[in-house]
């Protein structure tokens, strides 16, 4: 499959090869197109680094190394910058997610009414820690602040949906119901 076409000048040299082999250990070959679109977009707009950037994750769902260093070479930003930001914002990962991320609310609300014990109950059932990506790569399980729904704490997000008053006893719960709730949806 060829990438290397459009109006991305540096997208021709051999680097820009190097790099790509090395996306393409991470990444499959569309992604990587959308990638060079968003880039071809937005290259010469200054000050469209952190629009690229939230692009470019949705597409390819984190942003390695590898990925920040690409967008740096065909932006004509240096890495640091590139790196610096996706440093700063904690809405960018450098680690893999899974289709479906987990948030469990540890905000005050929320963690007075034990939103510890569904984060434990949580990691046992899927096998996998705070931050980390379960086997199938289907959900990721992340403990974040306050999402904004304190009277339903405590407060679970499953991608775009929302669970409050979850009981900590059975949280594992929640997890049949979203899979029940995206098999209407799929
Ligand atoms: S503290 Fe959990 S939603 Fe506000």
């Amino acid at each position: 499959m060829n990438h290397m076409n459009g109006n991305c000048p540096k997208l021709y040299e051999e680097r820009g090869y190097a790099m790509k082999h090395e996306l393409l250990m991470e990444f499959t070959d569309k992604q990587i197109e959308q990638v060079d679109e968003l880039i071809r977009k937005y290259r010469t707009i200054p000050g469209s680094l952190l629009v690229v950037l939230e692009e470019v994750q949705k597409v390819c769902t984190y942003l390695p190394m590898c990925l920040q260093r690409y967008v740096a070479e065909n932006m004509n930003i240096s890495p640091s910058t590139v790196h610096g930001v996706v440093t700063f914002y904690s809405y960018f990962s450098t680690v893999p997610k899974g289709r479906r991320v987990i948030k469990v609310c540890s905000g005050t609300a929320c963690y007075v009414k034990r939103s510890q014990d569904i984060t434990n109950s949580l990691q046992q059932h899927l096998h996998i820690k705070d931050g980390e990506v379960t086997e199938d790569g289907e959900y990721s399980l992340e403990e974040v602040r306050c999402l904004g729904a304190c009277g339903l704490a405590p407060v679970v997000m499953i991608g775009a949906d929302t669970f409050g008053l979850v009981d900590p006893e059975k949280a594992e719960e929640i997890l049949l119901k979203d899979k029940v709730e995206e098999s209407h949806v799929g």
